[in-house]
């Protein structure tokens, strides 16, 4: 990052936090002509009884409602648009989405459609659709996806020879509302914590890392790591630590909003073309990948790396600027493995199979490459991946 480069930010948003604040939905609905409103959510979020506290909230307003629970990991275009066709003619004027990343980048596609029609394939890139998008309000249910505060959709395109996820952007994407209530978190599995989580944290420290951010973007990223690193272990074994889960959700959103504008890095470019190839977890994928990748990006940046140490409460006393940047790097791995994440990509059924289409992929990506620190050769990312596999 250099601050004389030319950048822009931008953040539409209204963040309402802490805890029991989604009860504010219902003066924000009332602010808005939402009326009918569709409720985007997969199994898991209803199963867990969240669904049904939101639905409760819903009553006490004058919104009709209609939800759509079928939105799975990972989400393709195949799917965005049967369920566009599904609700396209059912007057829908606002969407809530309720969930994690795949669900919240799924409201954004649909509110996409319903105003400017067609396949979400027709508007990957940047403001490539016309109308302005259905408003969108949304809950996050994890602590990492950052979808809430941006302007992206990550969509996998399934109708090709060869799977890619790839990216609808647009200045009016910006959800109008999000609300991050740690409380409604409570109890979530804890596993989920620590994937959702070392998801944010891969934005942080790629986004204050990266070659396209500002002072402005690395004030919400480095502050992110170092909450993320002070929460991400109390919350992972006890979601019930209202505390840490609100650090978590507030954290995972200022990485979100730092990534909408200074962009990421090689860790996303490597696990956006697994999470296509395998239908593999994006923050399990980010988590063993984060190591590595900050392995061989630490020499363009040494200070910034021991100053991402110094947010993760390394001490770093007495240490060169070079040594203390490497204990960042060990310090990431060890709390990989302390929030019980496998060390190898292996262990969620990557293998080295399909290593040269990833390379392929990881490398064709400039927008993952652009803004990684350090220029890697096509080679360099095979090194990457032989070595996390
Ligand atoms: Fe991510």
């Amino acid at each position: 990052m250099s601050a004389n480069k030319l950048t822009e930010f931008l953040a539409k948003t209204k963040l309402v936090t802490g805890s029991g604040c989604v009860e504010q939905l219902k003066y924000e609905i009332n602010q808005n002509d939402c009326n009918t409103m569709l409720i985007v959510t997969d199994k898991g979020i209803k199963n867990s009884g969240i669904l049904e506290k939101v639905e409760t909230i819903l009553k006490s307003t004058n919104v009709e409602t209609i939800v759509y629970d079928e939105v799975k990991p990972n989400p393709t275009v195949t799917a965005t648009d049967e369920a566009y066709n599904l609700f396209k003619d059912r007057g829908i004027k606002s969407i809530l989405a309720v969930g994690g990343g795949s669900v919240i980048d799924s409201a954004k596609a649909l509110s996409v459609l319903f105003t400017n029609g067609g396949s979400i394939a027709d508007y990957f890139g940047f403001d490539i659709y016309k109308n302005d998008p259905t408003p969108l309000f949304a809950i996050p249910t994890t602590v990492g996806t950052g979808s809430e505060g941006g302007h992206a959709a990550v969509i996998t395109e399934d109708n090709t020879e060869l799977k890619t996820k790839k990216l609808v952007f647009g200045q009016t994407l910006f959800p109008a509302v999000a609300f991050l209530d740690g409380e409604l978190l409570r109890g979530m599995p804890g596993a989920l914590v620590a994937s959702t989580g070392m998801d944010a944290l891969t934005h942080a420290i790629e986004g204050y890392v990266s070659r396209n951010g500002s002072v402005i973007t690395d004030a919400l990223n480095l502050h992110a790591v170092r909450v993320i690193g002070s929460s991400i272990l109390e919350a992972t074994a006890n979601t019930d630590n209202i505390e840490a889960m609100n650090k978590m959700v507030q954290a995972s959103t200022s990485t979100g909003i730092g990534m909408a504008n200074g962009g990421l890095g090689l860790v996303h470019g490597i696990s956006h073309a697994i999470g296509a190839q395998y239908d593999a977890p994006h923050g399990i994928v980010n988590a063993i990948l984060l190591p590595y990748v900050l392995e061989f990006n630490w020499i363009a940046d040494p200070y910034k790396f021991a100053q991402v140490g110094e947010a993760l409460r390394v001490n770093t006393w007495g240490l060169s600027v070079e040594d203390a940047a490497k204990a960042a790097v060990e310090k990431v791995r060890t709390l990989t493995k302390e929030v019980g994440i496998p060390e190898k990509l292996s262990a969620i059924g990557v293998d080295k199979e399909n290593i040269e289409v990833l390379t392929d992929i990881a490398f064709n990506d400039e927008l993952y490459m652009a803004p990684n620190p350090r220029k890697a050769t096509r080679q360099d990312i095979y090194n990457i991946l032989e070595s996390a596999i």
